[in-house]
């Protein structure tokens, strides 16, 4: 796949919404730590010119291949960087003096769609390969070595959490049963094991694997662990009236962004019936969309994988935590 075809297999969701939320600065600083495609990337580096940076960041080292020529062929005065780590790692590759000093953040989660169309990722349950679903395909348990090692209760659990799946307990039931006879090794096997698991009446409304395999990929990648550890290291990056975005695709991670923001909002975290605050808190700043922003019904009829993006954005105050 060229960086041409990839270009196009993924189409950047909320792209002008986010855009315009972060108010891109000429000489700002800016961290792009989902790059993917380099969809939101090259709108941000665009924008720049001299003495303006973006460092662009993935897990993904075949995503960064492709972004990386996709941002050398931008005409901007600023400068870009590609950089391989997850997203929780970022202060460890931030320069110690841009700490603090960052103008705008975007994180956009989840999973890019290369990622899940190709079959040799394991991410597809349409399309058959290697039950792997790790987004680095570098480090960590495949979903299959994950399926071999987990017990029936937690994989009930994992279902029902990450996947929100009314059958969670009979299709790990099954899972379990046939792992026994032999290891599940494909996404095709085990689309057809979670597919015999649940009632009939289930398989006329779109593929009823979809939630399962969300919930494998989220357990593989520790998406909420990632997201968790990236919301606390946030606000110490910000500069002075630094922007923040955030996409989600999932209701969980969707509450953990806007508790975080909400968090950072209040002034005070005493107890209602206090009469006047002990903690000594300040708001970190402001909340830019106080709900959510979602794809337009013209975004929609292009980009079906639009359908579940919350967008958030927070304005920070100054680099304190
Ligand atoms: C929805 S795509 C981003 C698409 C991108 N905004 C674009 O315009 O092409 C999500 C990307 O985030 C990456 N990703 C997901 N979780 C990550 C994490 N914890 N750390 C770093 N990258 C992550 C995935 O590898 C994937 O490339």
């Amino acid at each position: 796949m060229t960086f041409v075809d990839y270009e196009q297999a993924h189409s950047p969701v909320l792209l002008w919404e986010t855009i315009d939320a972060l108010a891109v600065k000429e000489d700002g600083l800016y961290l792009d730590l989902t790059t993917g495609a380099g969809g939101h990337s090259e709108r941000i580096l665009e924008r720049l010119g001299a003495g303006g940076r973006l460092y662009a960041a993935d897990r993904d080292p075949r995503a960064l291949e492709l972004s990386s020529a996709r941002l050398s062929a931008v005409k901007s005065k600023g400068s870009f960087q590609m950089i391989h780590a997850t997203f929780s790692q970022f202060p460890d590759w931030l320069p110690d003096d841009e700490i603090g000093a960052v103008d705008g953040l975007l994180a956009d989660l989840g999973v890019s769609s290369p990622q899940l169309d190709l079959g040799e990722r394991g991410f597809s349950y349409l399309n058959d390969g290697p039950l792997d679903m790790r987004m680095n395909q570098e480090e960590g348990l495949t979903a299959a070595q994950l399926l071999v090692e987990i017990s029936e209760e937690e994989l009930t659990n994992l279902l029902r959490v990450y996947g929100e799946e009314r059958y969670a307990s009979s299709i790990a039931a099954a899972i379990i049963r046939r792992r026994k006879i032999k290891p599940i090794t494909g996404t095709l096997e085990l689309a057809k094991i979670v597919a015999g698991a649940v009632p009939a009446r289930e398989r006329r409304d779109g593929n009823p694997a979809r939630k399962t395999f969300q919930a494998i990929r989220m357990a593989v990648n520790r998406e909420q662990e990632e997201l968790a550890h990236l919301l606390s290291e946030i606000p110490s990056t910000m500069a002075q009236g630094g922007r923040l975005t955030l996409i989600s695709f999932h209701s969980l991670e969707d509450r953990m962004v806007k508790q975080a923001m909400r968090r950072w909002q209040e002034p005070c975290e005493c107890p209602r019936d206090f009469p006047h605050c002990v903690c000594g808190k300040q708001s970190l700043g402001h909340q830019l969309t106080p709900r959510p922003l979602t794809a337009s019904t013209e975004e929609l009829e292009r980009n079906a994988r639009a359908r579940s993006a919350k967008l958030r954005a927070f304005e920070f105050r100054g680099g304190t935590s």
